[in-house]
Formats: structure tokens, C-alpha cells, sequence
């Protein structure tokens, strides 16, 4: 079973401090979305509206076509896991997987193999029997991960699901749960604060800052082509040069900065380049050139393939690279010119 899910408009106010500013998503059947941000950023309440532990101040939640939003928690038929999503602590983790099967009227011989066949899925299979009191963090948490899956929800919520458990069961986890995911068709939303997290298991991620989202797009998307400042630092985009066009020819922009800053960019590379920019890059796309942005060059650091470069502008202090066969000193004074490939064009949020 899956459903599209649809939040429009949503407001939220914890007392009298606004934490969800007019979110909207739509979430496709069988899609898995991401929140991705900081803390404190509204991934967790976004998560609370949707299950119902939180009603909105304005805006409409809807799953399958059908409105939630005023529908309580318990009718949701929605599968969590949560961050410290307690466990019942008397009931056996076989018990505790099984226990939605039985709400829903399942008879227990097939509870009882559905729990052991999930069990087995995350690892779990040699510890049906014990209490979660008797389990590792981890461990508790695959209980809780199977605990959601079993009941094969239309949506699947988890908030940081894997955030106590090691490096290596991390990764294999989140490859599991996308494999069930993908299998079962499951509408999912996914919260992390961990990049590499989220653009591994998402179809699309939701970038989100002070109760907003930013941008919702595809991993590659984001990472190639973020549509904004906020965006671009997130994803490594470091360097932010406000730049105005004074050239033009064909598709050879010729582009002027502070302090007698010109570079030539490439729209064919770049897309489309408008009269008043900022140019985004990651500091391997700001190298040290013949000519470009002048600089004074700070910290040096080595970084195996190259070395990066701490470096003053008149536009401001910005990481650039240099090769290994070159390393320059503190203090000397090149250019800097962009590198296309690593770069990518913003909208002017000034002038905009
Ligand atoms: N019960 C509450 N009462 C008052 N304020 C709250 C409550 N829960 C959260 N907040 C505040 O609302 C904002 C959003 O919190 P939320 O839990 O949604 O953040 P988050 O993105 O999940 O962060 P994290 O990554 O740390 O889990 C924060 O500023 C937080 O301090
Ligand atoms: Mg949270």
C-alpha cells in the first residue's frame, strides 16, 4: 500500500515562537524525500505534524488524497521511527515487532513468522526473545526499525534513525532500509542532518533552514545546481563572488568584481548568466591563474591531490587551490580564475 503525500501551507508555533513557516511538499507515491538541515531547523516538528502530535497553526496535510489534518494521531496508520521512539519494555523484541500485526487483527502464527522474517531483515534474528532493556542502543533501534516496517504503512516517518549506531552499521543500515523502502513501494520521509546520509537513500532531499524549505530537489540537482546562497554553503560551494556582466560575446560572458576583478565564464558550461550574479564555488574551482580575481594568498594546506589555499580579496576571503608542483607562500599575491566545472551561477539575492 503507498500513497502521495501533500503538505501545504504549514504553520507552527511552539507557544508563541513561529518554528514552520508556510511549508509546502508533495511527496510521490513510493517516493523517499529527506529533510535535510541543521538543528533546530523544524525537520523533527515537520515529522510531529504529519503523525499528529502537533496540530498546525495554519495549512493542510493530506495522504492518499485524504486531509489529516484534523484526524488524531492514533488514525493515521502511519509507520514511525523516531529518535528515542520508546519500545514497550515489558514485551519481548518479537513482541514488540509483532505488536501492530496484532492491533490489526492478525492471527498469531503468521505474527509470529511476519516478526521473525523482519527480525532476520535487520539483523535481529538471535534476539527475539530478549527485553530491550537488554539491548545495545543500536540494537533497540533496529527493533523499533522493524517494529515500522512490519505493519507495511502507506508512509514511513524516521527522524534520525541511525544516529546511535557505528560507522559501518550506519551505512548498511540505510542501505536496508532503502532496499525495503524500494521493495515495498513505501511513501517514506526521511530526517537526517547528515549530507552523505541523505543523498545516499533519497530519491529527492528537502534543504531546510529556520522553519523553511530551501530547495527540494534531487541529489544531483542540489549538488551540481543549488538555486541559492544558502544552498550553494551548504553543499560546498564556499566561495561566493558577486560579479556584474560588462561583455558579451556569443556564449563568452565577460564578468567584472571589486577591486578590478575580471573573469571570462562559459554560458554553455554555466547556463544562462544574468547582468548581476554571484558565482559559486567549490575551492577547487577557484584556482591560481595568470589572471582573474586578484588575491593575497594566506594559509597553505595540503591535501594529497592539491593544495588549498586561504586567500584575501577585495570582494572578501575566499579557498582557493593551487597544484602540488607549484606551492605558493603566505603572502604572495596571484589571480584567481574559476574553474567551470566546480562552479555554478546564483541569482544576485541583493539585487533580487
Ligand atoms: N516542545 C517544544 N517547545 C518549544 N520549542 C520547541 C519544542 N520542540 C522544539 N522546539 C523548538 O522548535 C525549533 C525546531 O525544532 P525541531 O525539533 O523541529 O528541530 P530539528 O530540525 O528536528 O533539530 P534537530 O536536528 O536538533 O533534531 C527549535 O528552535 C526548537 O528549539
Ligand atoms: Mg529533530
Amino acid at each position: 500500500m503507498t500513497a502521495a503525500l501533500t503538505l501545504d501551507g504549514l504553520t507552527a508555533h511552539y507557544g508563541t515562537t513561529k518554528v514552520l513557516d508556510d511549508l509546502s511538499l508533495d511527496v510521490e507515491a513510493g517516493e523517499l524525500v529527506s529533510l535535510l538541515g541543521a538543528s533546530g531547523c523544524g525537520k523533527t516538528t515537520t515529522l510531529r505534524l504529519i503523525a499528529g502530535f502537533l496540530a498546525p497553526t495554519a495549512g493542510r496535510i493530506a495522504l492518499g488524497g485524504t486531509d489529516l489534518t484534523r484526524l488524531p494521531a492514533h488514525k493515521r496508520n502511519i509507520g514511525l521511527v523516531f529518535q528515542n521512539y520508546a519500545l514497550f519494555p515489558h514485551l519481548s523484541v518479537r513482541e514488540n515487532v509483532a505488536f501492530g500485526l496484532k492491533q490489526r487483527g492478525m492471527g498469531g502464527a503468521e505474527r509470529r513468522a511476519k516478526a521473525d522474517e523482519m527480525l532476520a531483515r535487520v539483523g535481529l534474528q538471535d534476539l527475539a526473545a530478549r527485553l530491550p532493556g537488554e539491548l545495545s542502543g543500536g540494537q533497540r533501534q533496529r527493533v523499533a526499525l522493524a517494529r515500522a516496517l512490519v505493519i507495511e504503512p502507506p508512509l514511513l516517518m524516521f527522524d534520525e534513525p541511525l544516529s546511535n549506531l557505528d560507522a559501518k552499521l550506519r551505512v548498511d543500515m540505510r542501505v536496508e532500509i532503502r532496499q525495503l523502502q524500494r521493495q515495498n513501494g513505501t511513501t517514506s520521509v526521511f530526517v537526517t542532518h547528515d549530507q552523505e546520509e541523505a543523498f545516499s537513500i533519497s530519491d529527492r532531499v528537502a534543504i531546510m533552514d529556520a522553519g523553511r524549505i530551501r530547495q527540494l530537489d534531487t541529489p544531483e540537482v542540489l549538488y551540481q545546481r543549488p538555486a541559492n546562497a544558502f544552498v550553494a554553503r551548504f553543499v560546498g560551494f564556499e566561495n561566493l563572488i558577486p560579479l556584474r556582466v560588462a561583455a558579451r560575446d556569443g556564449a563568452a560572458v565577460t564578468a567584472e568584481g571589486a577591486g578590478g576583478a575580471t573573469v571570462t565564464l562559459d554560458q554553455d558550461v554555466l547556463g544562462p548568466i544574468p547582468d548581476r550574479f554571484v558565482l559559486a564555488t567549490r575551492p577547487d574551482g577557484l584556482r591560481i591563474a595568470e589572471d582573474g580575481i586578484p588575491a593575497t594568498l594566506g594559509l597553505r594546506t595540503y591535501l594529497g591531490r592539491s593544495y588549498q589555499y586561504r586567500a584575501e580579496t577585495p570582494a572578501g576571503a575566499y579557498v582557493a587551490s593551487g597544484p602540488l608542483s607549484a606551492p605558493r607562500d603566505m603572502g604572495d599575491r596571484v589571480h584567481l580564475a574559476p574553474w567551470a566545472e566546480q562552479c555554478c551561477i546564483l541569482p544576485d539575492e541583493a539585487a533580487a
